[in-house]
C-alpha cells in the first residue's frame, strides 16, 4: 500500500494557512451547504482547519474527520477540543486506499487537496464515491490557482520571480507523483477525472484566497515561511542561481527591501470545489 507522508513542518504550515483562510473557508462551507442532520466525512482532513466551518453551516450534522497521518490527527483532535466541538466531530484514523479503514456511508464526503497526492486519482475518486449513502454528494477540492505572494518587480533579479517559483513547485509536484508506487499518469483536468470515475459533476466553482497588501504580521510570517521552504526544500533544485540569490536577499532579516519590511507582498490564490453525484 502506498503511504504518502507529510514532510517535517508541513502540519504547522497548513495550520498557519488555515488561520489566514477564514473568509475563503466560510464561503466554501456556505456553498457546500450540507443538509440538516446529515452525516459528513472530511477525508484527508489534515490538521482539521476546515472542520469549524463545516460545523458552523451544519449545526445538526454528525461530522467524521479522517486522515492517515497521526500528527495531523493529533492537531485536528486538539482543535476540535479547543473549540468544544468534540460531541459533533469524531476524529478517526483512515486511509482512502485501505479497504479496512472505511467508516460510513455518508450523506456528504468532502476532500480537499488530497486526491492529487494519490497514485491513481480516478481509482481514489471511485473509492470515495463508494462511501456515499444513496443520494449523497462528493465535494472534491482540487484545481485552482497556486497562491502568489510577490509583486512582479522586486528591485533585484529578473522580474517575475513569483511565476518561476510557481513553475518550480509544479515541476517538483510532477516529480513527487513520479516517485509514488505505481503512479497512474493523469491525462485530464479534474472535471474529466471525476467523470471518468463515474460521477456527474453538478457544479464547479472557485474561491479566492485574497489577503491584499499591505499584510499584517501573521500573513507576513506565513509568506516568509513559505518562501523559506521553497529555498531550503526540494523545490530549490528547480530554481536558477539568480532566483536563489533573490530569495536569499528577500529572506535576509536585515534587508530593508526584504520580506520583513516590504509593504507590497500579499496572498492571492484560488481553490476550486466540484460538487459531484452518482448517476
Ligand atoms: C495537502 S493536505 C490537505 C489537508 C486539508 N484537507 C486541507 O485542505 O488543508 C493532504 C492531506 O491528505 C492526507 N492524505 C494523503 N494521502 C492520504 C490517504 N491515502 N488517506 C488519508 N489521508 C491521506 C495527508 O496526510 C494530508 O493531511
Amino acid at each position: 500500500m502506498v503511504i504518502v507522508r507529510n514532510d517535517s513542518g508541513w502540519v504547522a504550515q497548513i495550520q498557519a494557512a488555515d488561520r489566514l483562510s477564514a473568509a475563503q473557508y466560510s464561503a466554501m462551507a456556505e456553498w457546500i451547504a450540507p443538509e440538516p442532520h446529515s452525516t459528513i466525512l472530511d477525508i484527508g482532513c489534515g490538521p482539521g482547519g476546515f472542520l469549524p466551518y463545516l460545523a458552523d453551516v451544519a449545526p445538526t450534522a454528525h461530522i467524521v474527520a479522517a486522515d492517515h497521518d497521526d500528527e495531523s490527527l493529533d492537531a485536528a483532535r486538539s482543535l476540535v477540543t479547543t473549540l468544544a466541538l468534540g460531541d459533533r466531530v469524531l476524529i478517526e484514523h483512515g486511509n482512502v486506499l485501505d479497504p479496512d479503514s472505511q467508516s460510513g456511508p455518508f450523506d456528504l464526503v468532502v476532500t480537499r487537496q488530497m486526491v492529487r497526492h494519490l497514485p491513481d486519482q480516478i481509482d481514489a475518486i471511485r473509492r470515495l464515491a463508494a462511501r456515499l449513502a444513496p443520494g449523497g454528494r462528493l465535494i472534491v477540492g482540487e484545481g485552482g490557482l497556486a497562491p502568489h505572494y510577490l509583486p512582479f518587480e522586486l528591485g533585484r533579479g529578473t522580474p517575475g520571480l513569483m511565476y518561476r517559483l510557481v513553475t518550480a513547485q509544479a515541476i517538483r509536484y510532477a516529480g513527487m507523483r513520479a516517485e509514488l508506487d505505481h503512479p497512474v499518469a493523469s491525462r485530464f483536468g479534474w472535471n474529466v477525472v471525476l467523470e471518468k470515475a463515474g460521477l456527474v459533476v453538478e457544479e464547479t466553482t472557485s474561491f479566492v484566497w485574497d489577503i491584499p497588501a499591505p499584510v499584517a504580521d501573521d500573513a507576513r510570517a506565513h509568506i516568509r515561511s513559505t518562501l523559506l521552504r521553497l529555498l531550503t526544500g526540494p523545490t530549490r533544485r528547480y530554481l536558477v542561481d539568480e532566483d536563489v540569490d533573490t530569495l536569499e536577499w528577500l529572506l535576509n532579516r536585515s534587508n530593508p527591501d526584504g520580506i520583513d519590511f516590504r509593504r507590497d507582498v500579499f496572498i492571492l490564490g484560488a481553490s476550486t470545489l466540484h460538487r459531484c453525484a452518482l448517476p
